[in-house]
């Protein structure tokens, strides 16, 4: 552990009071100008951390910076987190460096993406600071059928979480968008990561992209997109990471697909709607019907022929 890391540790531990300079400097045996030193570099990336004479430091509970050592505080489980400012994208991260000793939960998390994917082949728009860039790799013991459930448990992890932030209505559209206020303000893209020869599935890459306080979207996307939170109102960053990260955790470790698929339901805007299905065989208008138990869109169509769509190459949009 770096000098840095075992002085957010410890200022986490505490927080809200004071550690002296001197019993820091003491329990890692280094100077006491090491310890100023290390604590300047933390302000220079964000720590909110005070320094009172006589009293020593303490970490702000405003602190707003990604820190894996205040989320880790906050896990229900101890998971292996990967921190990075800046990162081309965190799902194609987790595929590098994805192996036989990934542990199920590991977390890859960035400020900022460069090249942010999403779903069909659009790219994630991932500015630095407002928004939550995060891959899970998971290595759940679920049939295959159930593992393509796992979007699904995901969308009402990431509903769940935001409703705990704000009290606004939040919505899931088929498959994995989530709405607040008419915009989206979430998306989720999971990759298959397969056993050529078995064709088993042996991790799932969950990647969740979270607009918190972007306030200016590009051109293309700026009618859809929006922001979890308005203009001047913040959220503990780090809090709302773990909170994310143990509703995953809990809705898949504990995976029972007829209580998914009643919570998805209740956040699902489209149940009897007229929708658009954009196909790569031309749009069509339908009627949203219902989903079936593997979450699979019911649609009744202008000819009133009853289809079911799965979530392959599929996208509707809601008249
Ligand atoms: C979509 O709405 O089309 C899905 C967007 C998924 C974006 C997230 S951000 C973290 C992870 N890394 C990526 O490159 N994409 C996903």
């Amino acid at each position: 552990m770096t000098t840095k890391e075992f002085i957010i540790k410890e200022l986490v531990k505490e927080r809200g009071k004071y550690i002296s300079g001197e019993i820091l400097a003491k329990n890692l045996n280094i100077s006491r100008a090491g310890i100023s030193k290390a604590i300047k570099e933390l302000k220079i990336e964000g720590y909110l951390i005070k320094a009172v004479p006589n009293k020593g430091y303490s970490l702000n509970f405003e602190n707003n910076i990604l820190s894996s050592e205040i989320i880790l505080q906050h896990l229900k489980k101890t998971q292996d987190i990967y921190m990075y400012k800046t990162i081309d994208s965190t799902n194609k991260m987790a595929k590098l460096l994805n192996n036989e000793q990934t542990k199920h939960g590991t977390i890859i998390i960035a400020n900022e993406q460069t090249e942010g994917r999403g779903r069909l082949g659009r790219s994630f728009y991932s500015p630095a600071d407002t928004g939550l860039y995060m891959t899970v790799i998971l290595k759940p013991n679920l049939t295959l059928e159930n593992s393509l459930m796992l979007t699904i448990a995901a969308a009402v992890a990431v509903a769940n979480t935001i409703k705990k932030f704000i009290e606004k209505k939040v919505e899931i559209k088929w498959v994995n968008d989530i709405y607040v206020e008419g915009k989206k303000v979430a998306g989720i893209l999971t990759e298959a990561v397969s056993d050529f020869e078995s064709g088993n599935i042996e991790s799932i890459i969950l990647g969740i992209g979270i607009n918190l306080s972007t306030v200016t979207f590009p051109e293309d996307i700026k009618d859809i997109a929006g922001s979890l939170l308005a203009k001047d109102i913040t959220i503990d960053k780090n809090i709302f990471v773990s909170t994310l990260i143990n509703e995953i955790m809990d809705i898949i470790d504990n995976f029972n697909k007829v209580s998914i698929i009643e919570n998805y339901r209740k956040y699902l805007n489209i149940i009897g709607k007229e929708i658009t299905v954009l196909s790569i065989k031309g749009n069509r208008d339908a009627l949203a019907m219902d989903i079936d138990e593997k979450g699979q869109l019911i649609i009744k169509n202008k000819d009133e022929s009853i289809e079911i769509l799965n979530y392959g190459e599929i996208s509707i949009r809601k008249k």
